[in-house]
């Protein structure tokens, strides 16, 4: 603390001083120090209460920044491929209302930078054990401590093994070896890596210790022509056990969900189709989420180029006669969502063998026959039609129009209806722009990722549920 003596000060306050020293019965140095305690006691104790020191060794954790009571996530991402994805979890985690800060590991910052972590987080990110600055205002301790659950996404083989051993050589195993909150880890390596025994001997230790597992997941690899178990769960999924651990989330818990997707094949013979553009992307997103959200998910899938989404029963199936039949398997469900872009029309007579070509006759003349609408078969059905029946309208012209005449044609109770024109880039890509007509109106929702369209349909259809009124 400065020293500072009654000399130093200016001719007036001296004289000041002196003058109140001598009615109060004083010496100049007592009133002083009387001064300085009344004026430490106006301040109040609430401040000498808020107040921690910027200390590494606080003894309560602080929640200083923090909004309301925010519940705090500390992610770190690990040196993997999937670490890209861990900025998407970011944004799904902040959006669940979790307060988020990440720590990059070394080898992660070869994929991800903390750059896009702080901009996405809003926060600091902390990739240093030997950070003056940061040990300064967050240590390693009080990063351990200031936090309700650790993620470790994605957790590669050589974290895993790290916290297994005890290490701390980084900030990311020093926390992980300091903190005492519930740690989550998604691990994310090549199938072999994850199948090797010293992985399986350190994955069973730390499931001894304590530690809680989301993933990995079965399917392709980032590394071309490589599949199997190493996936990293995907955000949504991570997110959902993240709420999971928290109690709370599962807002379609113990709620049946149907979801159709993808496009249809229509055999011409058994080597040709007809089908079209849809790549199953809304559909498979909104299986997803609905799973997320705690809800039981049967997925009725075209044929695709996507992976099953983890935590649904994906059937799979050709054409739109198959399509209807597992559609009407699956039920009784409380919600169907018929993402699918079912062909409307099949080929009368399908060849049973190759339609050959040869000289001089004639080209083959395809007749076709209407399909079924499964969409409005479902929701005009007098028993088992689900609560919460919610169809597509893929139009290239008045969009709100068509899809308002769908809605009532059809019998559903919603229709997500999208403008599918080849300049929009919806049919394939991974953006939509949805209008959701209702009874009770058009409701235009902003252009969005397929990802964030199912969460907004999943949250309204909780909503709705709750309210039991679709
Ligand atoms: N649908 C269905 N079965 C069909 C055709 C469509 O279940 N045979 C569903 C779709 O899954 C979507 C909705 O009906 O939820 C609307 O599909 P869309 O292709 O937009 O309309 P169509 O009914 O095919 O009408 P049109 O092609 O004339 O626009």
């Amino acid at each position: 603390m400065a020293s500072l003596t009654v000399r130093q000060l200016d001719e007036r306050l001296k004289k000041l001083l002196r003058l109140r020293a001598a009615r109060n019965g004083r010496s100049v140095e007592d009133e002083v120090r009387t001064i300085l305690r009344e004026a430490a006691d106006q301040v109040g104790t609430e401040v000498l209460e808020n107040f921690t020191p910027p200390s590494v060794h606080s003894a309560a954790p602080s929640r200083r920044g923090v909004p309301g009571d925010a519940k705090r996530v500390l992610l770190i991402i690990g040196g993997g491929i999937a670490a890209y994805k861990s900025l998407d979890l970011i944004r799904r985690l902040k959006e669940r209302g979790f307060y988020v800060r990440c720590i990059l590991t070394k080898a992660a910052a070869h994929f991800v930078t903390p750059l896009a972590a702080g901009a996405i987080t809003g926060e600091r990110v902390f990739t240093d054990l030997f950070d003056p600055a940061h040990e300064f205002d967050v240590g390693h301790i009080r990063l351990a401590r200031e936090t309700d659950v650790i993620v470790v996404a994605p957790a590669t083989a050589d974290l895993m093994a790290k916290v297994a051993g005890g290490h701390a050589d980084d900030l990311a195993t020093t926390v992980l070896l300091a903190t005492t909150a519930k740690v989550l880890l998604a691990p994310a390596m090549n199938p072999r890596m994850w199948s090797n025994k010293a992985t399986q001997r350190n994955l069973a230790q730390l499931i001894t210790d304590g530690f809680a597992l989301v993933g990995p997941n079965e399917g392709e690899m980032a590394e071309t022509g490589e599949s199997g178990t190493g996936r990293m769960a995907e955000p949504l999924e991570i997110a959902a056990v993240v709420e999971k651990l928290f109690g709370r989330g599962q807002s379609l818990s113990g709620k049946r969900v149907l979801v159709t997707s993808g496009p249809t094949h229509e055999p011409i013979d058994p080597v040709r189709y007809i089908a079209n553009r849809s790549s199953g992307k809304q559909g498979h997103a909104i299986a997803a989420a609905a799973a997320a959200a705690g809800a039981q998910v049967a997925l009725i899938s075209g044929p695709v180029n996507l992976p099953d989404p983890p935590g649904v029963t994906t059937i799979h199936v050709e054409s739109a006669h198959d399509m209807l039949a597992a559609t009407e398997r699956a039920l009784p469900v409380d919600v169907a969502i018929f993402a699918a872009a079912v062909a409307d029309w099949r080929v009368a007579n399908a060849g049973e063998h190759k339609i050959k070509k040869s000289k001089g006759q004639a080209t083959p003349n395809l007749a076709l026959v209407e399909n079924p609408d499964i969409l409005s078969t479902i929701a005009h059905r007098k028993s088992q039609r689900p609560m919460l029946v919610i169809g597509f309208a893929a139009e290239t012209e008045n969009v709100a129009a068509n899809a308002k005449v769908k809605l009532a044609s059809k019998g559903c109770d919603w229709i997500l209806a999208n403008d599918v024109s080849p300049q929009t880039g919806i049919m394939g890509g991974n953006m939509n722009t949805i209008e959701l007509v209702t009874a009770k109106g058009v409701e235009s929702w902003p252009p969005q990722s397929k990802d964030d369209v199912a969460v907004m349909l999943i949250s309204r259809i909780a909503d709705a549920l709750l309210k039991e009124k679709p």
